[in-house]
């Protein structure tokens, strides 16, 4: 059975001491929490923040890592040193990253090898821009997001990706896809993994949907079909906001 999972994505946002702060919300407002909780904080936070949710049932992700395994990177970190402070996962390919720091489909490949190597779970963020969807191209695009993303990933190194669908055009615009943009889209990269893996396979593999979702949207976005969570930036930002997204599960 596949779990559900609601991220929470603060991007550049809060100081440490605010990143400490909302956990003292969030901790014990999502106790019962039926999904996984993960925040993805900035990597400056990832060391209080794991401090902070010890022997909860919260986990916390890094936002990005350099493809290199070490060297003169000046200003970037790697997979195994967001691993060694005692994040569990981290997001690779979002689209601020393949916007605004040109990263490719190969790159996100490599970042997804290198995560899965240092023992991280890679949360792969994927989707089409407007201009693609309006070509028609939005399957096309996910497909070819699929293949390359995950070339070379084994069938057992799965369990370690969690697929987040994001319409570049839904995320920080308030606008969300719809239900069935959305259903439609999940059906489409599963249709992918079975096309590279197997029917059976495609099927554990988790796929979360991000983009403008709040806490009065989630209601409609979970009641779709075959969806396993939720990725959320900008709401995640007040504990409030997040808390009701969370116990919405
Ligand atoms: P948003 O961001 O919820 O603010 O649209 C989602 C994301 O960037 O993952």
């Amino acid at each position: 059975m596949r779990k559900k999972y609601v991220i929470a994505n603060f991007k550049m946002n809060k100081t440490d001491g605010e990143v400490n702060n909302y956990l003292t919300t969030l901790i014990p407002a999502v106790v019962s929490s039926k999904a996984e909780v993960c925040l993805a904080v900035p990597s400056v936070s990832i060391k209080t923040a794991v401090e902070r949710v010890k022997d909860t049932n919260i986990s916390i992700a890094g936002q990005n890592i350099n493809v290199n395994d070490f060297g003169a990177f000046t200003g970037e970190i790697n997979a195994e040193m967001v691993r060694a402070v005692g994040a569990k996962a981290v997001l690779v390919g979002h689209s601020e990253r393949r916007n605004l720091f040109k990263e490719d489909d190969k790159l996100v490949n490599k970042k997804i090898q290198k995560a899965l190597k240092s023992g991280l779970v890679a949360i792969f963020c994927m989707g089409e821009t407007m201009f693609d969807r309006k070509g028609g191209n939005t399957e096309k695009v996910l497909l070819e997001q699929i293949l390359t993303g995950l070339n070379s990933i084994y069938t057992n190194e799965l369990k370690n990706i969690i697929i987040a669908y994001e319409p570049v055009w839904a995320i920080g615009t308030g606008v969300t896809a719809t239900n069935k943009e959305i259903e439609e889209a999940i059906k489409n990269i599963r249709k992918a993994l079975s096309q590279m893996y197997d029917k059976e396979i495609a099927n554990e593999v988790s796929i979360i949907y991000g983009g403008s979702i709040n806490e009065n949207n989630i209601k409609d976005i979970i009641k779709i079909k075959d969806i396993d969570g939720v990725l959320v930036g900008g709401a995640s930002l007040v504990p409030e906001k997040f808390i009701k997204i969370v116990n919405s599960f």
